[in-house]
């Protein structure tokens, strides 16, 4: 992402355009590829159909901009009953405009979009825009997950996973000393929950300098680690009796036709068991302020979201932005927090403080485990 701080009006106006350009592209190629029932079912139920999502995306793009930014009220009763997050429930989100239809309202929203851009005051405006684009490139991540569960076990090119570039050392660590650092940030594209930027204490740690592969996850597997209590906590146990699982929701099996199926990321883990395979090693999850120190000082090699030990929460001093639904609402001890990027992370959305959550039951994302450990001082 550009140094947005730093640009002029009419430089902010060009990367603005060709960032939601190209998001945009990565959007309409997912669209234009999807069969009815993709468009318009469920693949599972924590997920909404992508037909959903690109309504959403368009809707969202017009209320924000066309009517809170400009005035312009353009939205239908009808397209805000069917697309706010708010409306229907997920499961009564089925009953979709065709596919051009909603390739039609994504477009006519996009236009006012950018002729308003044109001479909007952008640099007040800056982190409006910025959370924008970075809301169409998470629900394409969502989007993009659905799909992938409906066509499971064929995914779309290059996904879930790719594998570990030749160079990545697979057990080996990264150690820190720790000490006083800042954690967040407060650039106009940092999000309400990375802000403030603050300082924290982190004690010495070790984290592992890769994700954990399909190859060490299989040694979990054949010790039986889907059925050994003692590695799960008790919420974990209870959900893995309850939900009958035995393997990751994206298991390649024995083979991902690449060749290197054991060196790509494990991934679709639940917190539940990413915490269990770290205690099955004797190891645990690394807490969200040692991925972030880790990762302003590390290049680490990312390509799958990572689950940390922490419950997502505000930081001190937390205001919400743009609304109180889009992270405060989850302040609720109820979600974990993921880092990291998988291969369906838009370029908007990473950087070393973004911060994803969700529920710890919830394993159909693009999730995987990275390991870490204490060290004495
Ligand atoms: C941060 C990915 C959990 O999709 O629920 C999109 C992002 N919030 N629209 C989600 C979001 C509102 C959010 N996640
Ligand atoms: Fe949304």
């Amino acid at each position: 992402m550009p140094p947005w701080h730093l640009l002029s009006p009419d430089q902010a106006r060009a990367e603005l355009r060709r960032a939601f350009h190209a998001c945009r592209q990565r959007t309409l190629a997912l669209a234009t590829d999807l069969s009815e029932a993709e468009r318009c079912r469920q693949a599972h139920p924590a997920f909404s159909p992508i037909g959903w999502h690109l309504g959403h995306i368009a809707f969202t793009e017009a209320l924000w901009i066309l009517e809170q930014l400009q005035g312009q009220a353009i939205v239908t009763p009808a397209q805000r009953r069917l697309f706010a997050a708010d409306g229907l429930p997920k499961a009564e989100r089925q009953h979709l405009p065709d596919l051009a239809a909603l390739l039609a309202f994504l477009a006519t929203v996009r236009d006012r979009t950018l002729a308003y851009l044109d001479q909007a005051p952008v640099l007040d405006q800056l982190r409006l825009w910025l959370w924008l684009l970075q809301h169409e490139s998470q629900h394409l991540e969502t989007a993009t997950l659905v799909l992938t569960l409906h066509r499971w076990p064929q995914p779309p090119a290059g996904l879930p996973t790719v594998p570990l570039p030749p160079e990545a050392a697979v057990g080996r660590w990264f150690t820190f000393a720790g000490g006083q650092g800042q954690m967040g940030c407060d650039r106009p594209d940092a999000l309400d929950n990375e802000r403030p930027v603050h300082t924290v204490t982190v004690a010495p740690f070790a984290l592992a300098a890769t994700p954990v592969t399909v190859g060490e996850y299989r040694d979990f597997m054949a010790a039986g680690g889907y059925d050994t209590a003692d590695w799960w906590t008790a919420a974990g146990w209870q959900w893995r009796q309850a939900a009958g699982i035995t393997q990751p929701r994206y298991w390649p099996g024995e083979n991902r036709g690449d060749g290197e199926g054991d060196r790509h990321p494990v991934c679709g883990v639940s917190w539940y068991e990413a915490d269990a395979y770290a205690r099955f090693r004797g190891l645990r999850l690394p807490t969200e302020p040692e991925w972030e120190w880790a990762a302003q000082r590390t290049p680490l090699t990312l390509g799958i979201w990572e689950w940390t030990a922490t419950w997502f929460e505000g930081y001190p001093g937390f205001q919400p932005f743009p609304y109180r639904g889009y992270s405060q609402a989850y302040f609720d001890g109820q979600h974990r927090v993921l880092r990291g990027a998988s291969a369906a992370t838009g370029l908007p959305c990473q950087r070393p403080s973004f911060r994803n959550w969700y529920h710890p039951h919830v394993r159909e994302l693009f999730a995987g485990i990275r390991c870490a450990r204490s060290l004495s001082p």
